[in-house]
């Protein structure tokens, strides 16, 4: 038998985190920033890495730990771009990124809601989009992620499985039904190649395949 419990725990616990990161997290946790969990973080660095993002942009800074762990994976001549409607959120935030050594030119903080910003961003401008927002409002984030993601970038979506509600068809509220169209859109999708993969509470994974020459 599978025990999913011990596995994410185990998960969780397998990352360590350096002072800063820990830190963070807790003052995050205090004023109630829900930060991502060590398994996402390790999974954003990762990705960030591993595509070479150098230009980023994060719907819901928070108290900046899943902006910590984006920083860490990008180049250093990468640039966070993080947009939240909490100015205290980002307050924490910009001390986090100082605290751990990044040059205030590294990240650029929006205090704005995503839905009125994001129409103001640069088409094809980044190489990867991350989505930690409100997860009713991610339906109408997507066109808008789509649009500022340059072909061949990546868009990571949090939340994707709402704690087994999408796998449940008897659940229809709002936000659910949403989620589970965006997943369901992303992954028959021509132009995206999408994987969600349960690490807590669900990752959407998509690469915006390039268009062929
Ligand atoms: C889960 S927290 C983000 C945590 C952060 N990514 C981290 O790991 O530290 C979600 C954030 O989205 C922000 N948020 C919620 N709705 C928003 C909106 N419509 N526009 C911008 N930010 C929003 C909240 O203020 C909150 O900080």
């Amino acid at each position: 038998m599978v025990d999913i419990a011990l596995s994410w725990d185990f998960t969780e616990e397998f990352v360590t985190e350096d002072e800063v990161l820990t830190q963070a997290r807790l003052k995050a946790e205090e004023l109630g920033a829900s930060p991502v969990p060590p398994s996402v973080g390790a999974l954003l660095k990762l990705l960030a890495n591993l595509s070479g993002a150098r230009a980023v942009f994060e719907i819901g800074t928070g108290g900046g730990v899943s902006g910590l762990y984006l920083l860490s994976g990008m180049p250093a001549n990468g640039v966070l771009t993080s947009i939240d409607a909490e100015g205290e959120f980002q307050r924490l935030a910009r001390a986090n990124f100082t605290a751990a050594g990044y040059e205030s030119t590294r990240v650029r903080l929006f205090n704005a809601r995503a839905l009125d910003m994001m129409p103001r961003m640069n088409q094809g401008a980044y190489d990867l989009v991350f989505i930690d927002g409100d997860s009713l409002e991610v339906p109408y984030y997507l066109p808008q992620a789509d649009r500022m993601l340059r072909p061949g970038g990546l868009l990571i979506i949090t939340h994707a499985l709402l704690g087994g509600d999408v796998a449940n068809p008897a659940k229809r509220d709002e936000k659910t039904a949403g989620m589970r169209q965006v997943v369901t859109d992303l992954g028959k999708a021509e132009d995206y190649e999408t994987t969600v993969l349960p690490v807590a509470d669900g990752l959407l994974v998509a690469h915006k395949v390039a268009a062929a020459n």
